[in-house]
């Protein structure tokens, strides 16, 4: 094989970083919440309609301010579909609470509705929604199901950055949702994230956690004479370097959204026939649900044709790949957390998945190249 391989994701490269970075070392303020986290946090506002954001170290850590905020403790429950990453269940255990795990529905990758609606019980405290690759479930749906439970609704947002439902941002549904900006994701910094809190009554806490347990952001603010330890908290929020990438990368949101569209755009339109001769399943969002142009996944026949699948790929010199083993079968989620019901369809989702490459710096040719190698793939015989 002579062509260069093909990386399953690149991150951007924002037009404004460096000179961004430069004005950060520059001006001696390289530690957190400066002007640069200032710049990101409203552009993630505008962006999601989301009346806070609050910039972090990680997804992870916006994940953990949410069940901080919520005051999880022992006895209390959180659902959490099975296929997701592990800190969707680890930002639980960590205040003693349970993750209760639920199936997804094979068509969205996301929540299965029934199955939450199913797990609630006296202890349920929180859902955690996660949109996987940007697909939200049916949020209205889950907005009743959760009040009328009195259930507090958390969106998992690490993938979901210009994702709507229903013409709304998600990021914008939850009481919280977590933003994750590593270097796999559409805009990224690294290692980076944000936790936005629609509902205002929880903010000044949140600032508080955040902010080692401190009222340090008030005083910044002028609103204290001094700062002390008021609360429990650690250091959440990122420095002014990560701050500064990210803000040129936000810059450069519309571009980045319109190139990842047309490459997904390009493998819908491009592998339809081939699908439909193979018995292939392509991500195919309901149309309340605008993906983010985050992942284009397809489900093979069978998990042995997967396999084969990936092989044929990787031999190529393509970066396609599985994605997330279920949570509630894995060593953690066995010991940590529970499981009221089977979940066939994130084993069936998990053992057929395939994600292409996909990055917004791609070259049409290297499109042109996923495809031609995925065509060539024949699992049965047609
Ligand atoms: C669904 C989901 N939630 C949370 C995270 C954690 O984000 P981070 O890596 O920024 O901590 C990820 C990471 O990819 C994720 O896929």
């Amino acid at each position: 094989m002579t062509d260069a391989p093909i990386p399953f994701s690149k991150p951007f490269r924002a037009l404004h970083e460096l000179a961004y970075l430069d004005e950060v070392l520059g001006s001696g303020h390289t530690h957190g919440d400066g002007p640069f986290t200032g710049r990101a946090s409203r552009q993630l506002e505008a962006i999601t309609g989301a009346p806070h954001a609050l910039l972090t170290g990680s997804g992870t850590h916006a994940l953990e301010l949410a069940s901080w905020l919520l005051d999880l403790e022992p006895g209390d429950e959180v659902i959490v579909p099975s296929f997701t990453f592990s800190t969707t269940a680890a930002s639980v255990i960590m205040t003693g609470a349970t993750p209760v795990f639920v199936d997804i529905d094979l068509a969205t990758g996301s929540l299965d509705v029934d199955a939450f609606e199913a797990a609630v019980t006296p202890r349920t405290r929180a859902v955690s929604v996660v949109h996987y690759g940007g697909v939200a479930p049916d949020m209205d749906r889950v907005l009743a199901i959760a009040s009328a439970a009195d259930v507090a609704v958390v969106e998992d947002n690490a993938h979901g950055l210009g994702a709507r439902w229903g013409g709304r941002a998600c990021g914008a549904f939850g009481v919280l949702a977590a933003q994750s900006f590593h270097a796999t994701k559409n805009v990224q910094c690294g290692e980076g994230g944000a936790l936005l809190v629609n509902d205002t009554s929880l903010l000044s806490r949140a600032e508080v956690l955040r902010e080692k347990g401190t009222d340090r952001s008030r005083f910044l603010r002028g609103e204290v004479d001094k700062y002390s330890w008021i609360d429990r908290g650690s250091s959440y929020l990122p420095s002014e370097l990560s701050a500064a990438v990210l803000t040129a990368q936000l810059e450069a949101f519309d571009d980045i959204q319109a190139r990842r569209h047309a490459i997904w755009d390009a493998y819908a339109t491009g592998l339809a026939e081939w699908a439909d001769l193979t018995g292939t399943s392509l991500m195919s969002p309901p149309p309340e649900a605008e993906h983010p142009a985050h992942v284009f996944w397809l489900l093979a026949p069978t998990g042995p044709l997967r396999d084969a699948l990936l092989d044929h790929l990787r031999a190529a010199g393509v970066g396609a790949t599985f994605h997330y083993i279920p949570l509630h079968s894995s060593i953690a989620g066995e010991r940590f957390g529970r499981t009221p019901a089977p979940c066939p369809a994130t084993d069936d989702f998990s053992a057929r998945l395939v994600r292409l490459p996909l990055w917004a710096g791609m070259a049409d040719a290297a499109v042109e190249r996923v495809l031609d190698t995925v065509r060539q793939f024949r699992p049965v015989a047609v």
